[in-house]
């Protein structure tokens, strides 16, 4: 199958990015054709300062590639890398009802959270649809908070088969495990907008100074606690191991526990798996032309399938560029 997904560069990953869809990005890899790019022109929309888009595109190539992307087996490349879904773009908005763009939940989102509304920004399903098809995707993994972009993509690809031909695959998205919603050290969904993130290569000092101001209630040591409501123990059992973490829940559950134990327990949990990707990152960060040369062939390779694809989009369209 060949699978998609696309990442914006607007900051650093976190254990949210990282259980709710990194993992499974890199599970995937293995058996399947995969292309996985850098989210660049999307990032646009909202960051407009140049030296921090690059810095952000560059870091998250070195993110991927430390958390075990084998560019053997995916593509990895940066959006801008194949101009061809701007292209795409144009051609999938003249087919692109106006109210279809008018209900989306994540441009409402991003206007209530402040962002200028640009064109860009209202516009964003549309090029998300042209990245998805332009590479006639089967599968495209997502977290929750993308379903209606994907819902979306497959109605613009069917608006264009009815009016051109049958060009597109109508793409299935792979919605990631809802269970995997990851709290924040507020309690909240983990997310950058919060600001109750711990990141992925957080480290040291600022590592453990967010997990020790892990909110929780203020039970005293003595009482049975309830782990599933507790935000420690939610972070904990998604590192420990099975029988680990029901010696956590069975210790929560009889009292006697304070949560500064299950916390140092946590810290110790998160320096221990993820310290091999952050090794990893601080070698390649020290080796910047292999992370090109890996972006140069991903693009290189992505750009082929696009190519091909954009040529039978215009042909369908009555856009031939040769007579
Ligand atoms: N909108 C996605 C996000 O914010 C990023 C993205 C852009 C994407 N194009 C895509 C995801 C294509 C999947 C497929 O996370």
């Amino acid at each position: 199958m060949r699978i998609l997904s696309g990442i914006q560069p607007s900051g650093r990953p976190h254990l949210g990015n990282y259980f709710g869809a990194l993992r499974q990005y890199i599970t995937l890899q293995t058996g399947n054709e995969s292309f996985y790019f850098i989210a660049s022109y999307h990032a646009l929309t909202a960051v407009q300062d140049p030296a921090l888009l690059r810095t952000y595109t560059e870091g998250v190539a070195l993110d991927f590639l430390a958390l075990g992307l084998d560019p053997k087996q995916a593509a990895l490349f940066a959006q801008q890398d194949v101009p061809e879904v701007t292209e795409l773009a144009w051609i999938l908005s003249c087919v692109t009802p106006m109210g279809m763009l008018e209900r989306a939940v994540s441009y409402k989102d991003k206007i209530a959270q402040g962002l200028a509304p640009n064109h860009g920004l209202f516009a964003y399903p549309v090029l998300q649809a042209a990245d998805i098809l332009i590479y006639l995707s089967d599968l495209v993994p997502v977290g929750q908070d993308q379903k209606q972009h994907l819902e979306m993509t497959r109605d613009i690809a069917g608006k264009f088969n009815q009016q051109f031909g049958e060009v597109f695959k109508i793409p299935e998205p792979y919605i990631l495990d809802s269970t995997a919603v990851v709290p924040g050290i507020d309690g909240r969904k983990m997310s950058k907008s919060y600001g109750n993130e711990i990141g992925i290569f957080d480290e040291g000092k600022t590592l453990k100074k967010k997990v020790m101001s892990i909110v929780t209630d203020s039970a005293p040591i003595d009482a049975q606690k309830d782990p599933m409501i507790s935000t420690p123990f939610l972070l904990l059992s998604l590192l420990a191991s099975p029988e680990e973490t029901a010696e956590w829940e069975a210790r929560y559950k009889a009292g006697g526990m304070g949560y500064g134990e299950v916390k140092k327990r946590l810290l110790g949990l998160i320096e221990e798996y993820f310290a091999p990707f952050r090794d990893r990152r601080r070698e390649l960060e020290a080796d910047r032309d292999y992370v090109r040369d890996v972006l140069t062939e991903g693009g290189a390779r992505a750009r082929t399938v696009a190519r091909h694809v954009m040529h039978n989009v215009r042909e369908a369209a009555g856009l031939p560029t040769t007579y």
